[in-house]
């Protein structure tokens, strides 16, 4: 981890100010700067974290300007092609890909937590019918270490394992409650033979009046979804888990936290908005005024699924998304969907323009995964809350490594003041 370089800083008449340079396995040398203050008494200013490490961690890495992402080393195309969702999880939480034994013992496990507490179904109808399905997601899981307190001792390790089993196990029955709430339908109890993917699909789809009849092509594009969405290094919400588990809180309280901040648009929410942005182009006809209008800073349109702070280049998921959105289309024989077909014309363009170009924007994985998702039969409003129950897994892979790591502190920024200097109050008679 730290290496014989070192990084000088100068400033002022002379001063200067060594610090340890650290290099990872992968990636950028960091300059280890925790003794700046003391030696020079200055902080740094970095808003969003462009330049600094905040953590280091062995689970997620992307090189953005090639394009790749490895989960614990295993570059994602090959885990896509020869993993199925249970397996990233275990191989994310544990640090290695499960032999045969190991898989199953897992699988077991997690089959068998995934009910909820019969008391948690009436947290579901104190919502509104019409609220947005993450805020109750959101609100359920946070309530589940009401239910919980037997695996709360954060720095027991069984207790984290337990934690870590509940949440991947129970996340897919909540969101599917969420959905079922939301349209007024019967909550649909989870069955332990089936696969992960395929009782989410179930209890999301089945009603008791009809079996819902398993697709393996439709099963395996939303365990690719999973796959594709389970950890991403230290994006806002993981940073969000990171940050509010440092302060000693329970997992689901942490969770809970990295849920509300993955609902922003710029963030998990891009999915949903990606979708009503093409529904809101149209046709294809329309997609040169509407890239006209991105580009006019005035407008305040983007391209939502495009961009990225860490990819200048194609995403890789974003690659993998599109071949699952033809596969989806072919067996439903939607091959003229109007979406898709609208997502690549503007793809088209968009890698053709020079304001794209130039700012190395392109798609990323949520370009396509709206256009899956809704073949698939999940409404718009849910995709946020499919991109929440994938990445609980990365959440918690993450907020464990961060308890286990001695260098982990209180996260506590700094900041640049710019209020007023020290001032008196003055008696209320007597303000202007
Ligand atoms: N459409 C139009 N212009 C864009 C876009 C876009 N989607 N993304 C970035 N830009 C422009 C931006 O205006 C800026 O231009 P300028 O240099 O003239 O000021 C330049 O590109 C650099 O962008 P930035 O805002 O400094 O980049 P960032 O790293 O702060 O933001 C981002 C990254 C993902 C928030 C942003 O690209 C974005 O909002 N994209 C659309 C939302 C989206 O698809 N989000 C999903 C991200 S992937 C899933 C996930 O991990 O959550």
């Amino acid at each position: 981890m730290s290496s014989d370089k070192k990084a000088v800083l100068s400033w002022g008449e002379g001063k200067s100010a060594e610090f340890p340079v650290m290099s990872g396995t992968m990636g950028a040398d960091v300059v280890d700067i925790r003794s700046l203050y003391a030696k020079t008494g200055m902080f740094t200013y970095d808003p969003g974290f462009m330049s600094t490490a905040h953590c280091r961690s062995s689970i997620t890495y992307i090189d953005g300007d090639v394009g790749e992402l490895f989960y614990r080393g295993y570059p994602i195309e090959q885990i896509a092609a020869h993993c199925d969702f249970p397996e990233v999880c275990y191989l994310l939480l544990n640090g290695e890909l499960p032999n045969a034994k190991q898989r199953s013992d897992f699988v077991n496990i997690v089959t068998r937590h995934t009910m909820v507490h019969d008391q948690l179904n009436r947290f579901f109808t104190g919502f509104r019918r019409d609220a947005h399905p993450m805020a109750m997601v959101c609100g359920v899981v946070g309530a589940l270490a009401a239910f919980y307190h037997d695996s709360l001792d954060i720095h027991n390790p069984e207790h984290r394992t337990i934690s870590a089993f509940r949440l991947v196990a129970k996340i897919p029955t909540i969101v599917a409650m969420a959905y079922k709430y939301s349209i007024g339908q019967p909550f649909v109890y989870p069955r332990n033979d089936l696969s992960y993917t395929e009782n989410f699909m179930r209890m999301m789809f089945a009603v008791p009046a009809e079996e819902y009849k398993i697709n393996d092509v439709l099963v395996r594009a939303l365990d690719r979804i999973f796959i594709l969405h389970a950890d991403h290094e230290q994006n806002a919400s993981t940073a969000t888990v990171r940050s509010a588990g440092s302060s000693g809180a329970n997992p689901f309280a942490c969770i809970a936290a990295g849920i509300a901040s993955l609902w922003g648009p710029a963030h998990g929410g891009a999915n949903e908005a990606c979708l009503n942005m093409l529904e809101s182009i149209g046709d294809a006809s329309k997609v040169p005024e509407f890239i006209k209008k991105v580009k006019d800073k005035n407008s305040g349109a983007m391209l939502m699924g495009f961009g990225h702070r860490v990819y200048k280049n194609y995403d890789p998921r974003a690659k993998l998304m599109h071949e699952t959105c033809h596969e989806v289309l072919n067996e439903l024989n939607l091959k003229d969907d109007r979406l898709f077909k609208l997502a690549m014309a503007l793809e088209k363009v968009a890698l053709e323009d020079d304001y794209f170009v130039s700012r190395k924007l392109y798609p990323n994985v949520d370009f396509y995964s709206g256009i899956v998702q809704r073949a698939l039969g999940i409404p718009t409003a849910m995709f946020t809350c499919i991109f929440t129950l994938a990445r609980t897994v990365g959440w918690i892979a993450q907020w464990s490594e961060m308890i286990g790591d001695q260098d982990s502190k209180i996260a506590r920024p700094r900041q640049l003041y710019t209020g007023s200097t020290s001032r008196n109050v003055s008696p209320i008679a007597q303000r202007k």
